[in-house]
């Protein structure tokens, strides 16, 4: 079924490259540009999209043997992944049950159990509390009530997803309204983490704008990579998740003397896929395919954010990968801070002078559209209307 998907996107995109069209939403869309910078907005946000959605936090293959573990910290809380005896994820706040303190360091490794760092309280993989220093002398606690506290995780198509609170406001199913099919599509579950980087960015929806935004690459990026490439794109929406690409001569050229049942998955998954709301997924030739999985995080306030960019490739171990690899991190490097987020930083600092009203998407900018009606949606939404919303969509 979703190989017929991508067939049929396919065919779309082939035939606006044939006849030179695109697809053009109905109206110009004006965003208040007080949504990226105010204070309110920015903790409503928080709230309700970065504490209701489930987030991608990592991916099966960097933790794909019991006793794999990442811990890492998103939108302020401290989040421990481990993979249990069982095979089976669990997903922790990494925080003791003693004071609080954060019981894994940041990063990821193997461990069968893991100890505190302040007072050496010991937990098992699936978070129970199996050790306490001195337990004599402590004092009688009930250690079954004292394990780390849980949350929601799933995975699906090799990504590994998480809740930042303990109760699930949407289930997964419904959040992803059966993008996980094609996502699958992409193999990640076959990859291997290679390499991984992290860049200062703008407002979390400054840098999202970017992810879905074809129109600015053979202008902004036209001393890296833009400067042939097409500024026309075609979006795709699972709910407000999102694929970009670009019709393209080139792919209808390459595709003319194939039967479709013969396309390769590799061209037909090409483009930029998002999921909603902070994961941008890119691919790129190098002696099989590399895959960057940017994950956007909101930062301390409204004005920041930061991209953790991860490389995962289909034939890591290919003579001369590594160095490959190493020049492809830098340059991506390069173009996201030195060209995409020096300029969002820097319009942030325009915006927040409240001089200028709202900002404008294009009819031929629908993606973009989308992501910021979606916005408003889901900030409109009480959690037991959430799932309603999601299976109902808003076009
Ligand atoms: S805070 Fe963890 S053992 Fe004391
Ligand atoms: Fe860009």
């Amino acid at each position: 079924m979703s190989r017929d998907q991508l067939v049929a996107m396919a065919r779309r995109s082939i035939d606006h490259a044939k006849a030179n069209t695109i697809e053009l939403v109905d109206e110009v869309f004006r965003v208040p540009a007080r949504n990226y910078f105010d204070q309110a907005r920015w903790e409503q946000e928080m709230e309700r999209i970065f504490h209701r959605m489930p987030l991608v936090m990592g991916f099966s293959c960097e933790m794909a043997k019991p006793g794999d573990y990442k811990a890492l910290e998103v939108a302020g809380t401290p989040v421990l992944i481990s993979r249990g005896a069982d095979g089976m994820v669990r997903a922790f706040v990494n925080s003791c049950s003693h004071r609080g303190a954060i019981v894994v360091k940041e990063g990821t490794g193997h461990a069968r159990r893991f100890s505190c760092p302040y007072h050496a309280w010991t937990y098992d993989q699936q978070g129970d509390l199996v050790g306490i220093l001195d337990r004599d002398s402590f004092g009688s606690v009930d250690t079954a009530c004292l394990g780390l506290t849980a949350l929601p995780v799933a995975e699906r198509a090799g990504l590994i997803f998480v809740w930042l609170r303990p109760k699930a406001a949407l289930d997964i199913d419904t959040f992803l309204c059966g993008y996980d099919d094609l996502l699958g599509q992409l193999g990640f579950v076959d990859c291997r983490v290679v390499g991984s980087q992290t860049i200062a960015g703008p407002n979390w929806k400054v840098a999202y704008d970017g992810y879905l935004d074809l129109y600015h690459l053979p202008v902004l990026h036209r001393e890296t990579f833009g400067a042939n490439m097409a500024n026309k794109a075609l979006y795709t929406a699972w709910g407000p998740h999102q694929r970009v690409t670009s019709p393209s001569r080139n792919v209808a050229d390459l595709l003319a003397d194939v039967a479709p049942e013969q396309w390769p998955t590799e061209r037909l998954t090409l483009g930029v896929w998002t999921i909603f709301p902070h994961v941008s997924i890119a691919s790129f030739e190098s002696g099989g395919r590399v895959f960057m999985v940017s994950q956007l995080y909101p930062g301390v306030d409204p004005g920041s954010s930061f991209t953790v960019q991860t490389f995962l490739h289909t034939q890591p171990d290919a003579p001369g990968q590594a160095e490959e690899i190493e020049k492809t991190m830098a340059f991506l490097h390069h173009v996201v801070q030195d060209e995409d987020y020096y300029t969002g930083l820097r319009l942030q600092r325009a915006l927040k002078t409240g001089l200028k009203a709202e900002v404008l998407f294009g009819r031929n900018e629908g993606g973009g559209q989308r992501f910021h009606r979606w916005i408003d949606a889901i900030l409109a939404t009480d959690d037991d209307d959430l799932a309603p919303l999601f299976k109902a969509g808003i076009d």
